[in-house]
């Protein structure tokens, strides 16, 4: 579990390496998530846990996405490629108002939070 608020980020290490390495498994998934996002047209999405922020860089310009994560290391990546769009922020207590999106997503993030339960306790309402 991350959010235990402590200095110690899981991902100092493999940040630099995640897209290089994951891409290549998950690369099906994310155009599969950009079809549906191109089909559905939702105007403001929410990436809980949106590491690198691969899959944001990938939505449709139209689209206005934010991506939130704990870890600066992977957040460092993002502002390489979501320039501005992702930013420091915890699961479980997710920084925007009720109704402020169209569609949250979270990919490959939920396990983060086996221990605690914590990630399942998202207000949907965002
Ligand atoms: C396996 S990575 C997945 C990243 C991205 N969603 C993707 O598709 O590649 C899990 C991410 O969840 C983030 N994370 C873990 N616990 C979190 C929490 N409580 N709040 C926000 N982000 C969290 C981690 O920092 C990490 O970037």
């Amino acid at each position: 579990m991350i959010s235990d608020n402590t200095p110690h980020d899981d991902y100092d290490n493999s940040s630099k390496m995640y897209d290089v390495l994951l891409n290549p498994f998950l690369s099906t998934i994310r155009n599969a998530f950009v079809d549906w996002a191109i089909l559905n047209q939702p105007k403001r999405v929410l990436d809980v846990g949106c590491g690198t922020g691969k899959q944001l860089s990938l939505l449709p310009k139209n689209m206005e996405a934010v991506g939130i994560d704990l870890s600066d290391a992977m957040l460092a990546q993002a502002e390489q490629q979501a320039k501005g769009k992702c930013h420091q922020a915890d699961a479980i207590n997710i920084p925007f108002d009720d109704n402020s999106f169209d569609l949250i997503l979270s990919q490959f993030a939920l396990h983060e939070c086996v221990e605690s339960d914590q990630f399942g306790s998202f207000d949907l309402n965002k």
